[in-house]
């Protein structure tokens, strides 16, 4: 049987690290501060949304939650976000995604300040990752990092596939493994031989949004195995990419959904949110 990389366990104490480092920031007459800002009411975005809310709540960061409606255009959302660059009590920017189809998303994205984006999706950040500078890291792939080296099993010179090519997951996950010197192979809808590239991954890493798309056969015997998948079955029940029970027959570590990926997620922003309040104020954690 695999170990199981607990999300729970391992977010749980990087929480905590948050904590104390607010506790420091506020020591120094520093509050940081997340504004998150949620157009419409996509249900999945709102209980995102109040999870980061809480999150922030819980160590000591201060939210603010901007709920616009579904109906807002694209010059009122740009201009809301004028309004939080240009104010120097928020460290960290947000917008949910996805946004309603009458907004680009790109324009969004782009008036974000890079010293305030959180979630490392501006060209700005992701162009620093791609060439190691420091910047933001997207918080699933960077999630994805931290679970695979709790295992302490070794990610340099072995063979990484990545299931899927997103801006938000697939491709700056891919980026972050060839920075840890493994060796990566992208994956997406139109790859060829999809199953056999996977059946060799020593390292496996799966966004590609589909239930129970990667199956027991897809598993090389002793792989680690990231699940970043979040959809539900058809009874309803919430479950990965993976085939969970058969893929921990075969993998040495694999991540569970729920309690997994998702949960790190959730405390890589607390951590990229503490690192804007330092970066913009000069404090000292
Ligand atoms: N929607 C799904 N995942 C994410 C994320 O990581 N950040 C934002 N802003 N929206 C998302």
């Amino acid at each position: 049987m695999a170990q199981i990389i607990s999300g729970k366990a391992l977010s749980a104490a990087i929480k905590e690290r948050a904590t104390q480092q607010a506790v420091r920031l506020r020591g120094q007459g520093i509050v940081p501060c997340l504004a998150v800002i949620l157009v419409g009411d996509d249900p999945a975005s709102a209980v995102y949304v109040r999870g980061k809310e809480k999150d922030c709540a819980e160590c000591g960061i201060e939210s603010r939650m901007i709920r616009m409606p579904a109906d807002t255009t694209q010059d009122a959302l740009l201009a809301e976000l004028a309004q939080l660059a240009a104010d120097d009590s928020v460290h960290g920017i947000l917008v949910q995604l996805p946004l309603p189809s009458q907004i680009d998303e790109r324009a969004v994205i782009e008036a974000i300040p890079p010293q305030k984006d959180v979630d490392g999706f501006t060209p700005v950040n992701v162009g620093r990752m791609m060439i190691g500078e420091e910047c933001f890291l997207p918080c699933t792939p960077a999630g994805c990092i931290e679970m695979l080296k709790s295992t302490g099993l070794p990610i340099a010179g072995k063979k990484a596939v990545v299931l899927g090519r997103s801006n938000i997951v697939g491709k700056p996950a891919a980026m972050l493994l060839l920075r840890e010197d493994a060796t990566v192979t992208i994956c997406h809808s139109r790859t060829e031989g999809l199953a056999q590239i996977c059946a060799e991954a020593d390292i496996l890493v799966a966004a590609i949004g589909k239930s129970n798309f990667v199956t027991g056969e897809m598993i090389k015997p002793g792989a680690v195995v990231i699940d970043v998948g979040i959809n539900r079955d058809e009874t309803g029940k919430l479950c990965g990419d993976v085939d969970f029970a058969a893929a921990s027959e075969k993998a040495a570590a694999i991540t569970p959904v729920p309690g997994g990926v998702g949960l790190m997620t959730r405390a890589m922003l607390l951590v990229n949110t503490i690192q804007a309040a330092v970066r913009q104020t000069g404090a000292k954690i």
